[in-house]
């Protein structure tokens, strides 16, 4: 049986959902799977379909009627009129066996004007050197090296995806590591409780510009998880 938790959140509704990986798929989970290809690992639908029960559950808490996800060509899932949606996944190992955790995060919101992103990532193992691949220089001048910068780092790229999965719809291309800036990035894990990172997105010539608000958490009942999200919202020309 899926377990559904809902975290308080400043930008909408966001609800975590753990699947075993070795449960059996019933029939009305079966149906989510429509725009997976037959050949999918069960690694791979067990994240897709826990993504999808927490974009369903998070839709129905911001208020949405029931209907149907659809995938875009680029991959986000598509949620009805009116709304926001993002997903992210991860694997488990729990002391019962392998499961996957999905977060997902709905904001009623105006449409083409706003829109969310979220990220989900688990704080071990470290691995520090990912910070040349996802920090701008800039952003590394304030790392010490090494393990201690983990949470930092973790914290950034963690953004960067929730970043790129909120513009993505809006400006249908990849948006590079280097194209955002982030200030205030806790040097430590973020609290249930929560904090809030600056972010900046460098805006190309002819696309729209956004603000982007970012928020990071640790779930109270999972203190080994990273949440992280943005709401990027469009200004006006
Ligand atoms: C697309 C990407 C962000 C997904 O992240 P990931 O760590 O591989 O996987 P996650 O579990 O966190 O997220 C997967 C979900 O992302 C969503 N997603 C995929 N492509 C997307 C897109 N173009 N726009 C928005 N959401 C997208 C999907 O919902 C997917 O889950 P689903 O297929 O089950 O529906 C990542 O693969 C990627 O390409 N990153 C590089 C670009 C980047 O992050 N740049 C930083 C810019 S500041």
């Amino acid at each position: 049986m899926p377990v559904f938790r809902r975290l308080t959140h400043p930008f909408g509704q966001l609800v975590l959902v753990e699947l075993r990986l070795d449960e059996a798929v019933d029939e009305t989970s079966a149906s989510l799977l429509v725009h997976l290809p037959t050949s999918a690992s069960s690694l791979r639908r067990t994240n897709y379909l826990a993504g999808r029960l927490a974009l369903m559950e998070a839709l129905r808490h911001a208020g949405a009627e029931p209907h149907p996800i659809g995938q875009s060509p680029r991959g986000a899932p598509i949620v009805p009129l009116g709304f926001s949606g993002s997903v992210s996944h991860k694997r488990l190992r729990r002391a019962e066996g392998p499961s996957v955790v999905a977060a997902a995060l709905v904001a009623k919101v105006e449409p083409g004007q706003v829109t969310v992103g979220v990220d989900l990532e688990t704080k071990a193992p470290a691995r520090p050197d990912i910070a040349s691949r996802i920090l701008t220089a800039i952003e590394q001048r304030g790392l010490v090296g090494g393990e201690v910068d983990w949470p930092r780092v973790l914290a950034s790229f963690s953004v960067k995806e929730s970043i790129y999965k909120a513009v993505d719809p809006l400006l249908q291309r990849y948006v590079a590591f280097s194209e955002a800036e982030l200030t205030d990035v806790p040097a430590h894990w973020p609290t249930p409780g929560g904090a809030f990172v600056r972010a900046l997105l460098a805006r190309r010539r002819g696309e729209p510009s956004f603000e982007l608000e970012a928020f990071l958490q640790t779930p109270a009942e999972d203190p080994d998880l990273l949440v992280s999200a943005v709401r990027a919202t469009r200004r006006p020309h």
